[in-house]
């Protein structure tokens, strides 16, 4: 189907209970295991504010605790009151709704970021890891989870002929509507593009199979998974990879005090007001119950 640029089509998780069937009910207690070593050994152990695009339910975000401030953003509102039924209100957490493609943050405002499980959504890969590259500092840190199309199983069935699809080729698979998976090089040639430097890489969930899951232990099953990670660097064959990459070139860092932009036109917003944000060109956002909507402008 194709893209309208100006706006991409967004996988919406309005009303999902995603955090319970997928990752509470689901038994995916190995992948979360796995992805908590991962992101101990990429994350910088302190910050000042990181951005968690696509935060859901909050699932990884205590796992930023070295961190003074986090902004979680989703485009469902629903799962960022979900993150905020689990994490709670605080001056440590800060909830956004919006969309990845129209991000509201002033230029340079954020000394870190991830992407956890998020690219695997995106249409426009290149376009969102761009503007989630214009809203960090000069040498940030961001970690992009994505999802690996080139990972051992694909290449088995494409090999004995059970899938049409190629893992060996670069242009994404979309597997399901919105649903994509990408080849390891693809996405470090849309990180460079987008404005970062790549540095240390792991492949993550390798025992990701059934019987595997069942029969061993989920702590050996991470434990040996953690292994099988290091190899990250040399090849990527696992289902889900992890890419710590630092922003290159050198862009300002925001201004004392400025936070939020206007998704519609890019000015600065001022202060909120009445749970009200005016921007000078007239759009309106609110904030209700302690989360920022900028995905419906108020009337
Ligand atoms: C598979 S969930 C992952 C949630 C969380 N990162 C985790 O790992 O538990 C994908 C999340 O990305 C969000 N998302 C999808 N498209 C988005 C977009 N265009 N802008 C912001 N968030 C988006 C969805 O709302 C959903 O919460």
């Amino acid at each position: 189907m194709p893209v309208d640029p100006q706006h991409p089509p967004v996988c919406d998780y309005e009303g999902s209970d995603y955090q319970q069937s997928f990752w509470e009910q689901g038994g995916r207690a190995y992948e979360d295991g796995a992805e908590a070593v991962a992101l101990r050994r990429l994350l910088p152990k302190s910050g000042r504010l990181l951005l968690e695009v696509g935060a859901g339910a909050g699932r990884n975000t205590p796992r930023y605790a070295g961190f003074e401030r986090i902004v979680l953003m989703d485009y469902s509102t629903t799962q960022m009151q979900q993150a905020q039924a689990r994490l709670g209100r605080s001056e440590k957490y800060i909830y956004v709704a919006a969309d990845v493609y129209r991000l509201p943050f002033a230029p340079g405002l954020f000394d870190a970021a991830t992407m956890i499980r998020v690219l695997h959504h995106m249409a426009e890969p290149e376009k969102a890891l761009a503007r989630v590259r214009a809203a960090l500092q000069p040498g940030a840190t961001f970690i992009l989870e994505f999802a690996n199309k080139h990972n051992l199983k694909a290449i088995l069935r494409y090999l004995l002929r059970r899938q049409s699809w190629s893992p060996f080729t670069l242009e994404p698979v979309e597997y399901l509507p919105l649903n994509f998976d990408f080849h390891p090089r693809a996405v470090r040639g849309y990180l460079k593009n987008a404005g970062f430097a790549i540095g240390r890489i792991l492949t993550v969930s390798h025992y990701r199979i059934g019987f595997l899951k069942r029969w061993v232990p989920t702590r050996l099953l991470v434990w040996l998974d953690s292994l099988a990670s290091l190899t990250g660097p040399l090849w990527q064959l696992s289902p889900s990879v992890f890419v710590r990459a630092t922003t290159s070139g050198t862009t300002p860092v925001a201004a004392p005090g400025a936070f939020f932009i206007c998704p519609e036109c890019a000015t600065p917003l001022p202060d909120e007001k009445d749970a009200v944000l005016v921007c000078p060109n007239g759009h309106r956002w609110g904030v209700q119950d302690g989360i920022y909507n900028f995905k419906d402008m108020l009337g």
